[in-house]
């Protein structure tokens, strides 16, 4: 693995925005949609206060990945670990749904879920997908 999960939170008047990096693949969905939230190329990249709650949540509910999302959101049911289901998107990740634990080289562990996982290979945040396939234009049914 060569990054391990890391959850930053954002809180703002209306919503408290979590972000994963390691979760992201790219979609471009956030920062094209709601450009004043999620300010790509920026630092802070997130500001939680650019835009109306409502507007912030309803973007955050169109994020494929899950790498942002919301405290409060309304989380599928993990029925329990052994519950996964996986799909492959054409010429892309694989999408898990369900919680993985990954064992990390230190030793140390994490949950994940709802992974979205690299099949291509060129992703620099394996295992999860980081959208290089397009990069690479990585082609599999
Ligand atoms: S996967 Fe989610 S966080 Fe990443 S660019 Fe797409 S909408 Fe934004
Ligand atoms: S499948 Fe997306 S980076 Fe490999």
């Amino acid at each position: 693995m060569n990054i391990k999960p890391t959850k930053r939170e954002y809180p703002g008047d209306e919503v408290t925005i979590i972000w994963q990096a390691h979760k992201c693949i790219h979609s471009e969905k956030c920062w094209r949609n709601l450009g004043e939230v999620f300010r790509y190329g920026q630092k802070p990249w997130v500001d939680p206060n650019g835009g109306s709650g409502e507007v912030i949540r309803k973007q955050i509910d169109q994020c494929p990945s899950g790498a942002l999302s919301y405290v409060g959101q309304e989380k599928a049911e993990l029925v329990s670990e052994g519950d996964l289901h996986a799909t492959l998107v054409p010429n892309g990740p694989i999408i898990v749904k369900g919680a993985i634990k990954f064992t990390h080289p230190d030793g140390s562990s994490s949950i994940e879920e709802n992974p979205v996982l690299c099949r291509c290979g060129a992703s620099a945040k394996k295992p999860f997908c980081d959208g290089s396939h397009k990069k690479i234009g990585f082609e599999a049914s």
